[in-house]
């Protein structure tokens, strides 16, 4: 049958094609990505997980534009990704914002940047503010628009940095252990939170974190990374409706594919390896005192 050439497969927002990356040199050099291949569709929800040191910070970085790949391609909706782009943007776990700012203002500096002072219309800073109000409201951010971030508390702090993030529309947010510094509860409230702020920005998100559990409850797809080199080892799209509700973490689905990952990464990790010598151990110390 000929192909339907009416609706052709959509071009992915993010393209990876044999992307590698290498710190140092001789001995001290370290593959922290090798031959990465990964497709991001528009709009997805696509989290990161692996043991430490997997190389899911240099991805999500190499993604921004803030560490140049040693080799391969990497692309933005079909363009090669240089440096940073306003249409991507980053959040991080420690909140990095401008203490001498109150939270609006905070919200509202990036956008200041991007325009020029000289180029800026009154409709610019209109168009701005209304920005910055929505996004306000959006964060339940209202009531403390003009307190400053050491009178916030951490959850609050990342919401101002998630809206600053948010102010210049970007079509892609990558988002580094954001949650990483927060209690259980505050981070089951931005949970929901973003993504709902994902439904309603229609923003592609890539969102790295240490949690499994977090990683299913937020992500479409689930990308597993291995260590030594860092690598993709699998991905996993997530059997959950779309639309989440906490209750889903107790599904047999969602458990048991939790159980699956965290089986893996434990086995790319080689902390399988500590337990098996651990036992051999214990079973060492067990013989000498039967002596
Ligand atoms: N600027 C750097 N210089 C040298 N080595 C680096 C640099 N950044 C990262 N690495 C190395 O690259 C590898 C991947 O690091 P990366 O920070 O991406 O891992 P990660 O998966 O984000 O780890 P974690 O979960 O601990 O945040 C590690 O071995 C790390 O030591
Ligand atoms: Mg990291």
């Amino acid at each position: 049958m000929a192909p339907d050439l009416s609706s052709p497969a959509k071009a992915p927002k993010l393209q990876a094609r044999g992307v590698w990356k290498t710190f140092g040199h001789g001995t001290a050099r370290t593959v922290a990505l090798q031959d990465v291949d990964l497709d991001i569709a528009d709009n997805a929800f696509v989290t990161l997980v692996g043991a430490s040191g997997c190389g899911k910070s240099t991805l999500l970085r190499t993604l921004a534009g803030l560490e140049h790949r040693s080799a391969g391609d990497l692309r933005c909706d079909g363009q090669p990704i240089d440096g940073p782009g306003r249409e991507r943007a980053m959040v991080f776990q420690h909140y990095s914002l401008y203490p001498w700012l109150n939270v609006l203002d905070n919200i509202r500096f990036s956008r200041q940047l991007a325009t020029h002072t000289r180029d800026r219309t009154d409709a610019d800073v209109e168009a701005a503010s209304g920005r910055a109000d929505a996004l306000l409201r959006l964060m339940g951010l209202a009531h403390v628009a003009r307190a400053y971030p050491s009178q916030l508390s951490g959850g609050m702090q990342q919401r101002v940095a998630i809206a600053r993030a948010l102010m210049s529309r970007p079509q892609v947010l990558l988002m580094d252990e954001p949650f990483g510094a927060l209690d259980a509860q505050t981070r089951e409230v931005m949970h929901d939170l973003i993504l709902h702020v994902h439904r309603l920005e229609r923003t592609t998100i890539v969102f790295v974190t240490h949690d499994v559990e977090e990683a299913l409850y937020l992500g479409h797809q689930v990308v597993l990374m291995a260590p030594r080199p860092g690598r993709i080892d699998s991905i996993h799209p997530v059997p959950l409706p779309a639309l989440r509700t906490q209750d889903m973490k107790l599904a047999p689905a969602f458990t048991a594919l939790k159980r699956t990952l965290l089986e893996r990464i434990r086995a790319t990790s080689g902390m399988q390896t500590d337990t098996e010598l651990l036992a051999r151990l214990s079973r060492a110390g067990s013989i000498d005192l039967a002596r």
